[in-house]
């Protein structure tokens, strides 16, 4: 299975792609992740993806291009991957059509979740993750059991620096102009399928298991 999820910033991407990847044994590769992951070990790719990320501005093509297609060449990757958060312009989308030519390979489905504004901004306002292992809670709809810290590795919950509201605000800007594109790329491929993700966690996941069911 080759599955990339496509979504405003806060519809659900990382969620519903945990969920795909645990039931079906696939890895998922969270661009977003494995950035933030850089940023906090200060390696030579975090600090310089740290600046972008904290303005809400896309880090570099060439940089987040790089970063997946070295995880995708993994054997853990031989049987598929699940994409969250990438591509994320039309260019990055080239690039891995491309890079999966010669693989002899291609994107098999790309899934839209789609959600009201309203319920982008409950999610956002209420997104917490920790720390450490970026597992991701939210103060109404999935708490940790116990206060500000992590059910999976005990370290501290907080709530992600680019999901201050003028942060989110420039992130959405982003989207419309460079991401929503890969909307048409996607469909003009015939491998687009629709879901409303406006819906609790449980019911998305049975709409994307639906979806998915013919490319696995
Ligand atoms: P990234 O981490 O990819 O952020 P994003 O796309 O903005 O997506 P989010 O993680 O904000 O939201 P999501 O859709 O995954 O929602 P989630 O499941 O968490 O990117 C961050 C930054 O990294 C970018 O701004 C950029 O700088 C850089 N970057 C990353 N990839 C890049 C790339 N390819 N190119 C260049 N730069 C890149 O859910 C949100 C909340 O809602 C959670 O609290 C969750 O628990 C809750 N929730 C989810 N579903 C439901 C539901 N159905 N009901 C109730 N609550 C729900």
């Amino acid at each position: 299975m080759r599955l990339v999820f496509l979504g405003v910033p806060g519809v659900g991407k990382g969620t519903q792609a945990e969920m795909v990847s645990a039931k079906y044994g696939i890895p998922k590769i969270s661009t977003g992740d494995l950035l933030r992951a850089g940023v906090v070990q200060q390696t030579p790719l975090g600090k310089e993806a740290k600046q972008y990320m904290d303005r809400g501005d896309l880090v570099p093509d060439k940089v987040v291009i790089g970063l997946v297609e070295e995880k995708i060449g993994t054997s853990e990757c031989e049987k598929g991957f699940i994409l969250d958060g990438f591509p994320r312009t039309v260019n990055q989308a080239r690039s891995l059509d491309q890079h999966l030519r010669h693989q002899d390979a291609s994107i098999e489905c790309a899934l839209f979740l789609g959600a009201s504004e309203e319920t982008i901004l409950e999610r956002l306002s209420g997104r917490l993750v920790c720390s450490q292992c970026e597992e991701s809670y939210h103060s109404a709809f999935r708490r940790p059991t116990l206060d500000s810290v992590c059910d999976e590795c005990g370290a501290p919950v907080i709530r992600r620096r680019d999901d201050d509201p003028a942060v989110y605000r420039r992130r959405l800007k982003i989207y419309q102009k460079e991401t929503a594109p890969l909307v048409e790329y996607y469909d003009a491929q015939g491998v687009l399928r629709r879901v409303a993700s406006d819906r609790p966690v449980e019911a998305v996941a049975d709409s994307v298991r639906r979806a998915v069911r013919g490319v696995v």
